[in-house]
């Protein structure tokens, strides 16, 4: 499954002796920044954007030719908006509009031979965020496509200033980036071919270049362990279930963090059968699989001093002969025993045997990634996801995901959701009270989950897959929602 990835590097070059690349210069408050040292140039460009009522609305892009004293193929002029970073004091919103800047940019350069990033960056993380922006912003899904190969933009320079530090946050960048690209393609990829057995094989061979251990369980040994929730989603499907579990564990790791992702590779809802207006995007349920999955791989590549456990349940929802019917009773890998209303809340009953085996390693820090409710759509859009668990955990997560770019709003888990799954037959049932889905939810996982485990739940159903227009560096499709949080928790683990 390959994506189509376009080459990095850093450089301090002058951005005046850019060659044949396209040079990408921000706008800020209708001036033109970055060529400081060209003061004709800047006029000439200054006067050109005037001329063509460019103001620098953020994420606005023009290309035109190069001017006089600037060597280059042509200018790409992109909006900042009213960036200022010499008096801002808000470092995080910055580095987001750089992001974004470099996004656009990448968005608007399909085809171009060669690109140069000349944006305003002071800092190593400046430098990473143009980084991170340029190589999201490139992104393109063409495995299914003939014919549209010319349009991945060509290598990609960034420029700054000199010095370890920079080209080192340059490289960190392009982790960042390529793990965010390579969850976009696992979500991206049609369900006839993403499958719990494939998905499972292309985590393995993902893998093999990395320090880092798989493991993977079929449906033998998930029905001998007792794994009913996987069992039960699965089994309306030919293309039966896995539980995947990658480690990364460096020596000398004192921190583990501890990620599961809900890894429904289509969700047909089951015989609980959505309508076809909402099945139609349902290949993406396997958005927070895909996520804790790349950030362990970028954990590893970063070579981060924190251990990291990725767990990935995966089931195909379909209404096969076989499939579990509602007023089925499930026993869980816990031993609780489930009643199953609604075979399309099939997310909470894989991810509750992962938060299971996850939970008796008794890591540090346990998160769990999810599409896992159209109430969180509702509640909170399509660009903020929702953060629900243990207080502390879930403002760390809101904090965290801020500093990596991505919106992740902590979200209350009210004391009376836990009453609604109560049910005549089991211990609970796995449709719980509405409205405040997204909610109850996350009070069903909570009792997979041990009192003293630090834990908290993020929901992406909205954030994980784009279905409007694309902004930023943000395609349409899939967005890759919540890699870079999780590796930005692991780089601030302590
Ligand atoms: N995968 C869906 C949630 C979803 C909806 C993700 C829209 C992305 C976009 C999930 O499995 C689901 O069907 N949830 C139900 C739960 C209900 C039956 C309790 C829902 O949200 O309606
Ligand atoms: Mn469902
Ligand atoms: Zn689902």
């Amino acid at each position: 499954m390959p994506g189509a990835s376009t080459p990095s590097s850093y450089s301090s070059t002058n951005p005046t002796k850019a060659g044949d690349a396209v040079l990408v210069l921000g706008v800020a408050d209708g001036k033109v920044r970055g060529l400081d040292s060209a003061k004709a140039a800047t006029t000439a460009l200054n006067d050109a954007a005037k001329a063509i009522e460019f103001t620098g609305k953020a994420g606005a892009t023009v290309r035109i030719p190069s001017p006089k004293g600037v060597a280059a193929g042509s200018v790409l002029l992109v909006g900042l908006g009213s960036f200022d970073p010499a008096k801002s004091d808000d470092d995080t919103a910055d580095r987001e509009t750089l992001r974004r800047a470099a996004g656009s940019a990448l968005r608007a350069l399909s085809g171009a031979s060669s690109i140069a990033l000349a944006l305003p960056v002071a800092s190593a993380e400046d430098v990473e965020a143009v980084t991170v922006g340029a190589g999201l912003g490139a992104y393109r899904f063409l495995t299914y496509r003939t014919g549209d190969d010319d349009t991945v933009p060509g290598p990609v320079t960034v420029l700054g200033p000199k010095g370890k530090a920079f080209s080192r946050a340059h490289a960190a960048g392009v982790v960042i980036a390529e793990a965010t690209n390579r969850a976009r393609d696992l979500v991206n990829t049609p369900p006839l071919d993403l499958y719990p057995e494939s998905f499972a094989q292309t985590v393995k061979d993902q893998a093999k270049s990395r320090k880092v251990k798989v493991s993977v369980l079929g449906e033998k040994e998930l029905a001998a362990g007792g794994y009913g929730g996987l069992i039960g989603v699965g089994q309306g499907s030919t293309r039966g279930p896995r539980l995947v579990k990658v480690e990364y564990s460096p020596k000398g790791a004192r921190r583990h963090l501890s990620f599961v992702g809900k890894g429904i590779t289509f969700d047909s809802g089951g015989l609980s059968l959505k309508p076809a207006a909402s099945m139609e995007d349902m290949k993406s349920d396997m958005a927070g699989a895909a996520a804790v999955v790349e950030a362990v791989f970028a954990i590893a590549d970063l070579g981060l001093p924190v251990k990291a456990t990725a767990w990935l349940p995966l089931a195909e929802n379909m209404p096969g002969s076989s499939a579990q019917r509602p007023s089925d009773v499930l026993t869980m890998r816990s031993g609780k025993t489930v009643e199953v209303t609604n075979t399309d809340a099939e997310g909470r009953l894989v991810l509750a045997d992962a938060l299971t085996d996850a939970d008796a390693e008794n890591p540090d820090l346990l998160i769990d990634v999810a599409t896992l409710t159209g109430a969180q759509i509702v509640a909170l859009g399509n660009r903020t996801s929702g953060v629900m668990g243990d207080e502390a955990v879930r403002e760390k997560v809101s904090e965290q995901a801020k500093i990596a770019g991505e919106d992740i709003w902590p979200m209350p888990i009210p004391e009376e959701m836990l009453a609604g799954f109560d049910s005549t037959a089991a211990d609970l049932k796995n449709s719980g009270p509405r409205p405040g889905g997204m909610l109850a939810a996350a009070a069903f996982l909570r009792e997979f989950v041990g009192d003293d485990t630090a834990w908290a739940h993020i929901d992406i159903a909205g954030p994980s897959f784009n279905t409007g227009s694309a902004f930023g560096y943000t395609p349409v499709a899939a967005t890759g929602a919540a890699v870079r949080t999780l590796v930005q928790l692991a780089r601030s683990a302590d």
